[in-house]
């Protein structure tokens, strides 16, 4: 699977020394392109980067803010689940049935959507005040 093969090309040069744990995501855009990110650590620590914050990021610069499908891939003992602050930035340009691929390098997958890796999400709707 293409999207699967491009996070895990990118995860190899995941930047990782503090935590050794290299993930590599890829979003397919709405045009089909698609956009590969890995984690960038910092030894600074919450300066690092998540890879899927890095696709996300390549997507924009790139011109797209849809999203139509996501893969993520480390070597982790299960399919690793994205982080909260992740799931809400991939809620950020997807939709809830946007599906959503978590993998291992040993071959395990789990197949989700947005929607089911962050129920009842923040967006737009809750910005209108009432008064
Ligand atoms: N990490 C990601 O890149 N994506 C996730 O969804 C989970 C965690 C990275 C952040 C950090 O560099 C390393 O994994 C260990 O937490």
């Amino acid at each position: 699977m293409a999207l699967l093969d491009a996070a895990r090309e990118v995860r190899e040069r995941a930047y990782a020394p503090y935590s050794g744990f290299k993930v590599g995501a890829a979003v397919r855009g709405a045009s089909g392109r698609i956009y590969h990110g890995c984690n960038v650590e910092n030894v600074a620590y919450p300066e690092g980067t998540c890879a899927e914050a890095g696709a996300i990021a390549l997507m924009v610069a790139s011109g797209e803010t849809d999203l139509i499908e996501v893969a993520v891939i480390a070597d982790s003992s299960g399919p690793v689940p994205p982080c909260g602050g992740c799931r809400q930035k991939l809620a950020e340009f997807g939709r809830a049935d946007t599906p959503v691929l978590l993998a291992t390098l040993g071959g395990a997958t789990l197949a989700t959507t947005i929607g089911e890796l962050l129920p009842g999400r923040f967006d737009i709707s809750h910005l209108s005040g009432t008064e």
